[in-house]
């Protein structure tokens, strides 16, 4: 799979979210409490984009649609309808000199 580069790592920042689509994949990138995730920018409950979610302190995401929050690390839904949703798709992030992306 070959690596496409998604941001200049000296532009990452607690709170920066950004959205790419790359060969096809909506993905979302963002850096919380020091840490980079990648996920699928689709909320798991209605299909929503999550680029505008908020994001909330103990590394959570809240879709805005329906206010739904899910854990980013294990990317679970939090809530009355946790066990009937999807999880977050997660990527991995890769890094290359000094650049982040994804082996997509
Ligand atoms: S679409 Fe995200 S909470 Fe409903």
């Amino acid at each position: 799979m070959p690596f496409c580069a998604l941001e200049q790592l000296n532009k990452l920042y607690d709170g920066y979210k950004r959205a790419f689509c790359v060969n096809g994949h909506n993905v979302l990138l963002l850096q919380e409490e020091g840490k980079l995730y990648i996920i699928e920018n689709r909320c798991p409950h209605m299909d929503v984009a999550l680029e505008y979610a908020d994001i909330l302190p103990g590394q959570k995401i809240r879709c805005r649609a329906h206010g739904i929050e899910f854990d980013l690390n294990s990317g679970r839904a939090g809530g009355p309808l946790a066990d009937s949703l999807d999880c977050l798709k997660h990527y991995t992030p890769v890094y290359h000199g000094s650049s982040v992306g994804l082996d997509i």
